[in-house]
C-alpha cells in the first residue's frame, strides 16, 4: 500500500514506522493521521507474524510536534468534533494493538505529538526530547486523548498544570513523572526501542496481548473523558480565540486572546 507521509522500513520482525514530515517538525496533518489509521486498522493486523512496531519522527529535531496547526483555519465545532473523534479512532487503534508499539521520541513531541506519543505502550525518549500540551497558546485544549492519558500517565495534579500552562518537559523530567520509560542519548533511541520489543517478542504472544488488553481495561471508565473531550475540543475551536491563537502562531507573533 502506498504511504505519503509515513516511511515503512522492516527488519527482523519489527516495523519501523517514520512520520516523515521534517520541514514542518512533522506534524500530524489530515493526511498523515489517515494513514496511521489505514496502518494499524488495515494493514497490520494482516500481519501477525510481527515482533511489533515503532513509531518515530524524520530527522534530529521533532518526533511529533502536534497536529498541523497550518491546516486549522476553517476549522468550526462541527468540523472539530470530527477531527477529534477521528483522532480518538486512529489513536486507541494504537493503543488496542495486540504487539507492542514502542514511540522512539527523538525531539520535541508535543500536542498530538505527546498525544500519539502516549497512546503507544512503551516510551524511549532521547536527552533532547520535549513533552507537552501547547494547545491553550492557541485557545484550544488537546484533541487526539492528551487530556485523558496525561492524567493516566503522570496523575492529575502535574497534568493539570502542564494542560493549563502548555509548558514543556525535558526527557529527564518525563521519565521521573512516569512519562517516558527510558532516556537514551540521541541516537540510540532505535536500537533501545528494538531491545525491548525482542525482550517482549520471546514471551508468550497471547499473554502480551492479554497484557495490552487488561491494562487498557483499567480506564475504561475513563471513556466517557475522551467523549467530553470530544465535545471539548470542538467548542474550543469554534472560538474566536481559537482563530486568533492559530493565526497568531502562523504569522509568528502572541496571541491577544479576548476570552470569546
Ligand atoms: N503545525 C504546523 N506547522 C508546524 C507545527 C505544527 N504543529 N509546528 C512547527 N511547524 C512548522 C513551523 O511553522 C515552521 O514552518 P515554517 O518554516 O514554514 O515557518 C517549521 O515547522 C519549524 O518550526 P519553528 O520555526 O517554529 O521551529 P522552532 O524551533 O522555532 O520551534 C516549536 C519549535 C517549539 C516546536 C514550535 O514549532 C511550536 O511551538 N510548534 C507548535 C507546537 C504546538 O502548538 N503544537 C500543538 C498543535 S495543536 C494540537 O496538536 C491539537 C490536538 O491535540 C489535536
Amino acid at each position: 500500500m502506498q504511504y505519503e507521509n509515513l516511511l515503512i522500513q522492516e527488519e527482523n520482525g519489527i516495523i519501523t514506522l517514520t512520520i516523515n514530515r521534517e520541514k514542518a517538525l512533522n506534524a500530524l496533518n489530515m493526511q498523515t493521521m489517515r494513514e496511521l489509521g489505514r496502518f494499524f486498522r488495515e494493514d497490520a493486523p494482516q500481519r501477525p507474524g510481527l515482533k511489533g512496531f515503532i513509531l518515530t519522527g524524520a530527522g534530529e529535531k521533532a518526533f511529533v510536534a502536534g497536529a498541523d496547526i497550518k491546516e486549522f483555519l476553517g476549522l468550526g465545532p462541527g468540523k472539530g468534533r470530527e477531527m477529534s473523534q477521528f483522532g480518538h479512532e486512529v489513536f486507541f487503534a494504537i493503543e488496542r494493538f495486540p504487539k507492542p508499539v514502542v514511540a522512539a521520541v527523538n525531539g520535541f513531541a508535543l500536542g498530538g505529538g505527546c498525544e500519539l506519543a502516549m497512546a503507544c505502550h512503551l516510551r524511549v525518549a532521547t536527552e533532547n526530547a520535549r513533552f507537552g500540551q501547547p494547545e491553550v497558546n492557541l485557545g484550544i485544549i488537546p484533541g487526539y486523548g492528551g487530556t485523558q492519558r496525561l492524567i493516566q500517565y503522570i496523575g492529575k495534579s502535574k497534568a493539570m498544570e502542564l494542560l493549563m500552562t502548555g509548558d514543556m518537559i525535558d526527557a529527564n523530567e518525563a521519565w521521573r513523572l512516569g512519562l517516558a520509560n527510558h532516556v537514551v542519548p540521541q541516537g540510540s533511541e532505535l536500537d533501545k526501542a528494538k531491545e525491548l520489543i525482542e525482550k517482549i517478542s520471546a514471551k508468550g504472544p497471547v499473554a502480551i496481548a492479554k497484557v495490552i488488553e487488561t491494562v487498557n481495561a483499567y480506564f475504561h471508565t475513563e471513556q466517557d473523558g475522551f467523549a467530553s473531550e470530544v465535545e471539548a475540543f470542538g467548542a474550543t475551536t469554534g472560538t474566536e480565540d481559537f482563530k486568533e491563537g492559530a493565526a497568531a502562531f502562523i504569522e509568528k507573533r502572541k496571541a491577544g486572546f479576548q476570552g470569546r
